[in-house]
């Protein structure tokens, strides 16, 4: 016998909110709780909904080269470009457009310009300043963030000065701190130092007040581990070390502990938000750290985080949109308060309803 649904039960199917009659089956267990109860229709589930991603907690980071009419797929990051200034004027337009309103920058910088003491890096008309400038006045309200390091810069692809193959730590500091004055000087909003050089927060923040930008930030660079998530984005700036690796300077992988010290350095030091790198495999450390300090607390969905989702959903293993969405909700619930992922546009077009 077939019986049709009783209107009650109908509404129930078509995902109403509807209260149903206590059942008088034998059937039913004595349960006080039924969890299940507040996921049964997507109006429950948005209502409990503890953790929303907003187009708010997003920075894009973007890549910048020298030249005219340049966009250049980067290939182990399909969807992410280097533009020269031109092209990447018009992308920020549309950035802006999905209600995007931070961006981190990265240059791509030719062979020529690089060397051991990353010399580029505070050239006050290099590619980044000029970048800035560029982007500050076509677009006022944008946040711009610019990272200090010399990895991009350096002939060694390190993010110091190499000596007899270590990296030297305080004469990179006294370089990182000249970047950042220009970067300041530019209309940079906040600095980011991802370089990982002990003693570089208070320098350069040091520096910034002593010129007079007391009012320009920094995003630390606190907690950033050695890690081969970073491949892609090597590829992007033709930036990855031409020897050994970043294991004494960048953090390892297996400590947590130790993230907290750096966090404290870098308060003490004057950061104003600290941020976690990676995010997905160290989200144990985005929480900590999220309970650990009142300061705003980033964490960045970096390259090979990205790369591994795109690589699955292009062979059809798994579905980008949702995946994507489950990644950098798990970011936030963790405890990130801002995320820098190279999906900010497909997530801002997917909370719009764009898509
Ligand atoms: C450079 C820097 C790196 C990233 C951001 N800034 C690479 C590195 O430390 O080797 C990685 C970002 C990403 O993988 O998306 N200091």
């Amino acid at each position: 016998m077939v019986l049709s649904p009783s209107p009650s039960e109908a509404a129930a199917i078509a995902g109403d909110l509807v209260v149903q009659p206590s059942p008088a089956s034998s059937a039913v267990l004595p349960l006080a709780h039924r969890p299940r109860r507040l996921r049964r229709t997507e109006g429950l589930r948005r209502m409990v909904r503890e953790t929303v991603l907003t187009v708010a907690d997003l920075i894009y980071p973007m890549f910048v080269m020298e030249g005219r009419g340049q966009r250049q797929e980067v290939p182990s990051m399909p969807g992410c470009y280097r533009y020269s200034l031109d092209l990447l004027l018009e992308e920020i337009r549309e950035v802006v457009g999905l209600g995007i309103g931070a961006i981190a920058l990265f240059p791509l910088i030719p062979d020529a310009q690089k060397d051991n003491a990353g010399t580029e890096s505070y050239n006050p008309t290099g590619l980044i300043p000029q970048a800035v400038r560029a982007i500050k006045q076509a677009f006022p309200q944008l946040l711009v963030i610019t990272d200090v390091a010399l990895d991009p810069y350096s002939s060694m692809g390190h993010d110091g000065i190499v000596e007899d193959g270590e990296i030297l730590n305080d004469e990179t500091v006294a370089v990182l701190v000249k970047q950042a004055l220009a970067h300041a000087e530019a209309g940079a909003d906040m600095v980011a130092p991802s370089d990982m050089m002990d003693g570089r927060i208070g320098a350069i923040r040091q520096a910034l007040d002593a010129e007079g930008w007391i009012n320009v930030g920094i995003l630390a660079y606190s907690a950033k581990y050695a890690s081969a998530y970073y491949g892609p984005f090597r590829d992007a700036l033709e930036s990855a070390p031409k020897f050994g690796d970043k294991k004494t300077y960048q953090m390892d992988p297996a400590n947590a502990a130790e993230a907290l010290k750096e966090v404290d350095l870098d308060i003490a030091e004057g950061a104003d938000i600290v941020m976690v790198k990676p995010a997905l495999a160290y989200l144990d450390i985005i929480h900590r750290i999220k309970q650990y300090t009142n300061l705003p607390v980033a964490a960045y969905n970096v390259s090979g985080e990205y790369a591994m989702v795109k690589a699955a959903a292009a062979q059809g293993w798994i579905d980008e949109q949702t995946v994507m969405l489950e990644t950098l909700t798990s970011i936030k619930r963790a405890g990130a308060d801002v995320i820098l992922t190279y999906f900010a546009k497909e997530v801002a077009r997917v909370l719009s309803g764009e898509r």
